[in-house]
């Protein structure tokens, strides 16, 4: 599979200008933000595995591109969902599809009892049974991801150098935190003043620092995380969210994605208006636009 280099524009948003890097372009089956965590995988000889042992929502990107990667790689995939959403199983769609289409084996183990989580179910209940397997935590957080989101900032690093840019502010959302950590990390590695603003769209600041913590602890290396005016709960449908994607594709003509891009953009907005400085900020599109398959419609149920 080739991954490409993805380039850079310039966009307007709501009158303040910024760059955009497309790594939702990085490859059509291959969401940006997986292209990048999963890269190390995809540099892998697998030959001596069966199968890729993965968990998470019946909806995630990583599903899809965990589905690609298996497939590309000729072994199996085994990923484990606490409950298929019937109206999903009767009318699959998005990336659940892509990753059925793929050949995807998708397990449903049901509610766990006594708080079990999916993450401890896989690890103390699946993997000691299987004997070639790779396992890949959900999201791809793990310390191999570093091998591919390096790539990612040094595209950006060069890019800035082109531009004869010497500071630049780097924005992305984040779930697990793991592609802004790495990011920030290798600026510091690469000398370079720029810094990474992001968000926490799971489990507020604190988690998301958590997250921080298990793959770095040297305070350097976190990137900035700029506050959110409410408490969201990742995954839910908020008007606010749907009312900023539809702005962004109105005024950028850029589709972006449902679950983290609106918080992005809406803690980005209020950084800009608060403490807009000269330093340039560029915004990772992350990719993971097929998952809108699937948060339309669930939009348009909700809100009609
Ligand atoms: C489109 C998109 N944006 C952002 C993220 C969050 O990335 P991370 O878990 O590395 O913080 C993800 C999840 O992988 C994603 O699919």
């Amino acid at each position: 599979m080739k991954l490409t280099k993805t380039h850079v524009e310039k966009i307007t948003f709501d009158n303040f200008d910024f760059y955009l890097k497309r790594d939702d372009l990085i490859h059509p089956d291959f969401s940006g933000n997986k292209a990048r965590k999963f890269y190390y995988l995809l540099q892998q000889d697998l030959s001596n595995v069966d199968k890729l042992i993965g968990f998470g929502s019946p909806q995630a990107n990583s599903l899809h591109s965990l589905a690609v990667l298996a497939k590309d790689k000729k072994v199996k995939l085994d990923f484990y969902v606490n409950h298929i959403p019937s109206f999903l199983q009767q009318n699959p769609a998005g990336n659940y599809l892509a990753a059925l289409n793929h050949g995807a084996n998708i397990i449903e183990v049901g509610q766990l009892k006594d708080g079990q989580t999916l993450e401890r179910y896989v690890v103390q209940q699946v993997l000691p049974n299987e004997s070639n397997c790779q396992y890949v935590p959900e999201g791809g957080r793990y310390q191999d991801a570093a091998v591919g989101v390096n790539l990612l900032a040094d595209e950006i690093a060069d890019w800035a150098a082109s531009q004869k840019i010497e500071q630049l502010n780097v924005a992305l959302p984040s779930g697990t935190g793991t592609t802004a950590l790495f990011l920030q990390k290798r600026f510091v590695q690469l000398s370079l003043p720029f810094e990474v603003l992001t968000c926490a769209c799971v489990g507020g600041d604190d988690y998301l620092k958590a997250q921080f913590n298990e793959l770095s602890n040297v305070d350097s290396h976190h990137p900035t995380i700029l506050p959110t005016t409410k408490k969201y709960h990742f995954g839910k449908l908020y008007p606010e969210f749907y009312q900023i994607w539809q702005q962004l594709k109105r005024q950028t003509g850029v589709e972006f994605e449902l679950l983290y891009d609106p918080l992005g953009w809406m803690t980005l907005l209020e950084y800009v208006k608060q403490a807009a400085g000269d330093t340039p900020i560029m915004y990772v599109h992350q990719g993971g636009v097929l998952g809108n398959a699937t948060m339309l419609p669930r939009y348009a149920r909700k809100f009609g």
